[in-house]
């Protein structure tokens, strides 16, 4: 797979601030990809390097292939900004039209595009009033149409859900989704984690301009050699016969805990329910919330810096 993003030991200061202290990052093509971060970690920075609007950084910064910033891979790109504010005489129709004039779409290719693309965000019925009545929702739901409106290969979505209501926060989700489907990229900056899990294939944690953690979702959620075990209705744990194995094992609710030592492996518990003919019923890894990865991350890189 090709890199649609790659940068390497990115820096950008503001005056004394350190914005980006050195972050290395890939994304594949058609990969959603997540940067999570506190406030003030320095996600807007690094997709304004991409798309040269923030310029002045050292390291590389490369999108689709060419160093970040050129004005041709701008056409490629889709943008949602955060905290954008459209000029709210428009409406949504004619807000797309200036938009799709700056991106040089014919009038034809403005007439097919613009409804097709505020259908997919729900905003046909009110294509034709005024921005300034919208509420936050759908003024965040024109934003994304217009990142869409080009049709490009890659798009990056500052807050795409911020203000939006759960209903609608799932309708972007699926929309984002089907993007991704269609063989897009996405680069996404959030702090609603629950949702950055159920779309993200892979997520970056930034803390003060670095990058202190990367992974897929699943093995960063993962609870190395912890495991929930449930056995049939009825069925007693055989505790004493497991601890005297060594294994620590402990109820939680209706089913049991097994936290395993470094050498110690699950398949010998189960050869031994099994043996004394218990029947199991649930067997899973643990796993934490990305918000609990998060969180326990993002407080062990304070510990490291104090
Ligand atoms: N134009 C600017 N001038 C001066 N400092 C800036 C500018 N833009 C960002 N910064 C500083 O750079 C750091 C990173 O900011 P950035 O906006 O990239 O963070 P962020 O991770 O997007 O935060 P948030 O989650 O609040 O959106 C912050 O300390 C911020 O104050
Ligand atoms: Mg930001």
């Amino acid at each position: 797979m090709a890199a649609v993003i790659a940068t390497h030991d990115l820096k950008k200061n503001y005056r004394r601030i350190e914005a980006l202290r050195g972050v290395s990052l890939v994304v594949e093509t058609g990969e959603i990809y997540g940067l999570l971060g506190q406030n003030g970690a320095g996600k807007t920075t690094l997709i304004k390097i991409l798309l040269g609007i923030t310029r002045g950084w050292r390291g590389q910064a490369e999108l689709l292939g060419h160093t970040a910033g050129t004005v041709a891979m701008r056409r490629r790109v889709g943008y949602l900004p955060e905290d954008h504010h459209f000029p709210d005489y428009h409406t949504a129709f004619s807000l797309l039209d200036f938009y799709g004039q700056l991106l040089d779409l014919s009038r034809a290719q403005r007439r097919q595009r613009i409804p097709l693309e505020l259908e997919r965000v729900g905003l046909v019925p009110r294509m034709h009033t005024k921005i300034r009545g919208y509420s936050k929702g759908m003024k965040q739901r024109l934003g994304i149409a217009q990142a869409l409106l080009h049709d490009p290969d890659v798009i990056f979505l500052d807050e795409p859900t911020d203000g939006v209501d759960p209903v609608g926060r799932r309708e972007i989700r699926n929309i984002l989704l089907d993007l991704k489907g269609q063989g897009c990229t996405l680069f996404l900056n959030s702090h609603l984690l629950s949702e950055v899990e159920l779309i993200c294939d892979r997520v970056g944690i930034l803390q003060k301009g670095r990058m202190i953690r990367e992974g897929d979702i699943k093995s960063l959620t993962q609870q190395k050699g912890r495991f929930l075990i449930g056995l049939a209705q009825g069925q007693q744990m055989p505790l004493a016969d497991l601890q005297s194995r060594g294994y620590q094992i402990a109820p939680l609710g209706e089913r049991w805990e097994v936290q395993l030592e470094e050498q110690q492996n699950i398949d010998p518990v189960v050869d031994l329910l099994r043996a004394q003919g218990l029947s199991i019923r649930h067997l899973v890894e643990k796993r934490q919330s990305l918000e609990d990865m998060f969180v326990e991350t993002v407080q062990e890189g304070n510990k490291g810096r104090t």
